[in-house]
């Protein structure tokens, strides 16, 4: 018999063969997706990487190959040397891309068997995702899976090769590293040979990339992993990969441009789309005002609007409380949904709560009346200025939350989403992006009670607020902009500071005295002082961007090994508790919490 691993080798992959190739001689290697017996001849959809393609064993062709064909089980991994040859016509299969040929097999080879999976290999999975998990190398030989993960491949080579034709150099930077701020917890690892000392694996390669700017590589990426301890979901996970650049003597014109690019390079590999460009520019302030979020989702409208004004002195006390303090009343109008049942306003109300919205009060506007709990504190003035801003008419509902400003713009940005997906309003085949520019350098935090940079604190503050630092640091903005798609962040990056003296000044504004700066950053401090060239740069999640292009609603469906929502690998078991002897080694001493 031939060797078919050696002597004939593959010479197709099973998704490849059309009626074109009939009466070809083709020899094919992969896994049984079914088997079955009609009447002393066996069909097996064989499986691999690519697709599926049915095989057939007839004892008219092989009595022996035949006679061998009845061991088959699913999962077997088999190769098959055989003709390509048309379908009887009422066998053609127009849903398979192989549906209209078959293959019959002269020459089988079983190079497994295999143990019946715990779950079918098919896209209609029914194992639970911890299942999944644990069994991950059978769920990756699921379509789905495999196409997510193909998709992912080629939006790699579109990154490397947009990348190298635009100059970028791929550059390495390390994993044992110190801390890297960009607002995670660290993940630590011991250190052996220093004992007492840790490295922490780096949220970014942000340092070391500004590092190479000032080393004059003037344009450097990397596809790169990062490590965040933070809490997870459906698009985080606690390591993930960035697609990160940075470039030399650019402003943030140029870094878009750029950035834009690449993104068209990606989706024209990946789903063969042409993306129109610039994408649309949002300053943060404005996405705050209509969206109430920084990463508005612009497929559908359902916009807030401010309604402060109007209500500052109304009878309902608790708007005109918050107005008096200084916070904000908003409103989405949701047109044409006064139906609106009591329990679907007590859960939109609790999906609220969620977001710390203290209450959800709401007005559903009838031919001749308001109903509403709140509706007898208006006024008429203040209803017809309300109906005017709100663009009222009979048969709308209108929402409102009154709270400190970021609590109001969050909850009802929250809201807006989840009323688009309720009202079914997101046209779920568009890609929507947009720029989100012109952030504030810092924000304060009430817990902490201090000032926290709102990107990283190697973000530069726009020329004309720098005199604002010293006096006004809330009203500073930044050169920091994030790319989103359909609501989500894709990719954040900013123009830096290249003055040892400016970044010294801010982070004295971030509660970081000088000591303590050169403690944590005199290596950066000390670079920038050696020639710094004017620089900027971008990190987009590319898990992220995957899972967008790929319409899956999990950053875990487009890794091929990813971790839970507890941060664990249900395959390898890791984290795992490890030797006296090794921690022994690494001076550690374990004392659980609470003990
Ligand atoms: P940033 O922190 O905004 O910027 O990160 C860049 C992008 O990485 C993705 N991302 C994540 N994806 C999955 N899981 C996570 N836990 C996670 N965290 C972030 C997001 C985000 O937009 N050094 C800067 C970039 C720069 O300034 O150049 C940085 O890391 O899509
Ligand atoms: P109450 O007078 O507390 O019963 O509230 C009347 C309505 O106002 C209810 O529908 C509450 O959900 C709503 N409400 C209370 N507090 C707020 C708030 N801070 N923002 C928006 N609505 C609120």
């Amino acid at each position: 018999m031939t060797d078919l691993l050696g002597d004939m080798k593959r010479t197709h992959f099973c998704s490849e063969l059309r009626d074109t190739d009939i009466g070809k001689n083709v020899v094919l290697m992969g896994w049984v997706q079914h088997r079955r017996d009609h009447g002393g001849v066996v069909f097996v959809d064989l499986r691999d990487r690519e697709g599926i393609t049915q095989v057939v064993f007839n004892p008219l062709v092989s009595r022996t190959v035949h006679e061998k064909a009845q061991e088959i089980r699913s999962e077997y991994v088999i190769g098959i040397q055989g003709k390509v040859t048309a379908r009887p016509a009422d066998m053609i299969n127009p849903n398979m891309a192989t549906g209209a040929i078959e293959i019959l097999v002269e020459e089988l080879a079983i190079f497994s068997m295999a143990k019946t999976p715990i779950f079918l290999i098919e896209d209609r999975v029914e194992a639970s995702e911890n299942i999944r998990l644990q069994y991950r190398y059978l769920d990756l030989r699921r379509p789905q899976l495999k196409r997510n993960i193909l998709a992912r491949h080629q939006a790699t080579m579109a990154i490397r090769n947009y990348l190298d034709h635009n100059g970028f150099i791929d550059i390495e930077t390390p994993f044992l590293t110190r801390s890297t701020p960009e607002g995670a917890r660290d993940y630590l690892v011991p250190s052996r040979v220093n004992q007492g000392q840790f490295y922490a694996l780096p949220q970014s390669p942000q340092l070391f990339k500004q590092l190479l700017m000032i080393s004059g590589f003037d344009r450097y990426y990397q596809i790169v992993k990062c490590f965040r301890d933070e809490d997870l979901r459906a698009d985080r996970q606690p390591e993930f990969t960035q697609i990160d650049m940075e470039l030399s003597f650019v402003n943030e014109d140029r870094i878009m441009e750029i950035a834009e690019g690449l993104i068209c390079a990606i989706f024209k590999k990946v789903l063969g789309t042409d993306l129109s460009v610039p994408f649309p520019r949002l300053t943060y302030a404005a996405a705050m005002d209509r969206f109430g979020l920084d990463r508005p989702d612009l497929r559908f409208g359902l916009e807030l609007v401010n309604v402060s004004d109007i209500v500052a002195d109304t009878g309902f006390k608790v708007f005109a409380n918050v107005v008096k303090s200084g916070g904000l009343v908003k409103a989405i109008n949701a047109k044409g949904c006064a139906a609106f049942t009591r329990k679907q306003i007590d859960e939109l109300t609790e999906f609220a709560a969620v977001y710390r919205a203290k209450g959800l009060a709401w007005i559903k506007i009838k031919e001749d009346q308001w109903q509403s709990p709140i509706a007898k504190f208006f006024t008429d003035d203040e209803k017809q200025t309300l109906a005017q801003r709100l663009d009222l008419a009979p048969g709308d509902i209108v929402f409102f939350v009154a709270d400190q400003p970021h609590i109001t713009n969050e909850a009802l940005g929250q809201l807006r989403n989840e009323l688009a997906r309720r009202l079914k309003l997101i046209p779920e085949d568009q890609f929507s992006f947009t720029w989100v520019t012109d952030f504030p350098l810092l924000e304060y935090d009430e817990t902490e009670k201090r000032y926290q940079a709102l990107h990283h604190p190697f973000t530069a503050p726009s020329e004309a607020d720098i005199a604002k630092l010293d006096t006004d640091p809330l009203q500073v903005n930044s050169r920091a902009y994030d790319l989103v798609l359909n609501g989500i962040e894709i990719g954040g990056g900013s123009i830096r500071i290249h003055d040892t003296a400016l970044q010294e000044k801010v982070l004295a504004c971030l509660g970081i005295q000088q000591e303590e700066a050169r403690e944590k950053f005199g290596f950066l401090l000390e670079a920038l002082a050696a020639g710094a060239p004017p620089h900027g740069g971008i990190a987009f999640g590319l898990d992220r961007l995957i899972m967008l292009l790929c319409k899956e609603d999990s950053i875990r469906n487009v890794i091929a090994f990813p971790k839970t929502q507890k941060a664990t690998c249900l395959l390898t078991e890791a984290p795992s508790s490890t030797s006296p002897a090794q921690l022994q080694e690494l001076g550690i001493r374990i004392s659980k919490i609470g003990e």
